[in-house]
């Protein structure tokens, strides 16, 4: 049998750095774990634009769409940002999730112990915190139609649309309740159905789905705006949160920062599975392409470095693998390695994403 195959697409900024850390723990799974996988690299971003003046090319999304999963860096900086709206590096990504049909992006929001007090909240707010935020991502403002900048009269006018048909409700929302059997069984939903049509649709689809086919799973309904309260009021009372594209883009950031380091989150966005079962998919940071600190050697790898374990865990079954792992990121954190994002206690003198990368390899080997 072949080799599971991946595309690698490191884009912009400080996403080549991180993902160079990433393809030395995938050689190590293929070295020490029998593990191999047939790596092909590309490009996307600021980077594609540069050499074939779009930010995706045809080939690379044709790849992507043959591949067992995509594993991408970041994209876009500033060198980019008077572009036209249609070739901009974000583009790139949107288009890679749309014809993918990547619809469940999985947000985990995870607090490190030994990082706990970064957060900006009390400790005991974020301590333990694991929460996971299950975004709708291919439709709704994003990328519904009519769309655009129109004239109206004497002035012009901006239009983007939400819409949200039931299979794309039902769909997001089943992916959310299988998650949650996983883990605590609860699944709160967001929306604004007190000012929107397509919130209110959302919310009735998404109880009939758990009242069709997930009884045992607990449901709860919310307002987007108190949401976004109740998440940095007291997280831990959510387990999986289930929401559209843009409420999902705005609240997982600040999920995020509840963690206090953004640097660390993960993400896998998950399609529909093939014939073989496995999910069409692609894994990237949360992260951005930091271009303030791109080629320093400062960026922080664990991001990256935990998408791939969450392509290990949903891509290819080897959720054993992924918690190792995930185990010897945690340990690198509880022995007090840092990169310079990670800074604030006195005296700990920062690693650069180099020396991060090789300290869990170090944890992996130690694993064994
Ligand atoms: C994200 C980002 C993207 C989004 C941008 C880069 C297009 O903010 O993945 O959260 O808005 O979806
Ligand atoms: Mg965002």
């Amino acid at each position: 049998m072949s080799n599971p195959s991946l595309l690698i697409l490191p884009g912009d900024g400080i996403g080549p750095e991180v993902m160079t850390e990433v393809k030395r723990i995938i050689d190590w799974f293929g070295a020490k774990r029998d593990l191999a996988f047939d790596v092909e690299e590309d490009l996307v971003g600021g980077c594609a634009y540069d050499k074939h003046g779009t930010p995706l090319h045809d080939d690379t999304m044709a790849k992507a769409l043959q591949v067992d999963a995509v594993l991408l860096g970041a994209v876009g900086g500033p060198k980019y940002d008077n572009l036209d709206f249609s070739v901009k590096p974000e583009r790139g990504l949107l288009r890679l999730r749309k014809e993918m049909d990547l619809y469940s992006n999985l947000r985990p929001a995870q607090c490190f112990d030994a990082l706990a007090d970064f957060s900006s909240l009390k400790k005991d707010i974020v301590a333990g915190l694991d929460i996971m935020i299950v975004r709708e991502l291919t439709s709704g403002v994003y990328f519904g139609e009519p769309r655009g900048i129109f004239e109206e009269g004497n002035e012009r006018v901006g239009i983007n649309t939400q819409r949200y048909t039931e299979s794309e409700i039902d769909r997001v929302a089943r992916s959310a309740f299988e998650l949650a059997r996983r883990r605590n069984n609860k699944v709160c939903s967001m929306e604004k159905a007190n000012v929107m049509e397509s919130g209110i649709l959302w919310r009735e689809v998404v109880q009939k789905v758990r009242d069709t086919d997930y009884p045992d799973v607990e449901l709860t309904h919310m307002y987007a705006d108190n949401g976004a309260m109740q998440l940095v009021r007291a997280p831990k009372q959510f387990d999986v949160i289930v929401t559209d594209n843009l409420f999902g883009d705005i609240l997982s950031d600040c999920a995020a920062m509840l963690t206090g380091s953004l640097g660390m989150l993960p993400s896998a966005s998950l399609g529909a599975p093939n014939a073989d079962g496995r999910p069409k998919a692609l894994y990237e940071p949360v992260h951005g392409s930091a271009p303030d600190i791109a080629g320093q050697g400062k960026a922080n790898p664990i991001a990256c470095i935990l998408s791939f374990a969450m392509a290990l865990r949903y891509s290819f079954d080897q959720g054993d693998e992924a918690a190792r792992l995930e185990a010897a990121v945690e340990k690198v954190l509880a022995d007090g390695v840092r990169t310079a994002d990670l800074l604030g206690e006195e005296g700990v003198t920062p690693v650069s994403t180099t020396g991060m990368g090789d300290a869990i390899l170090a944890a992996l080997d130690a694993s064994l």
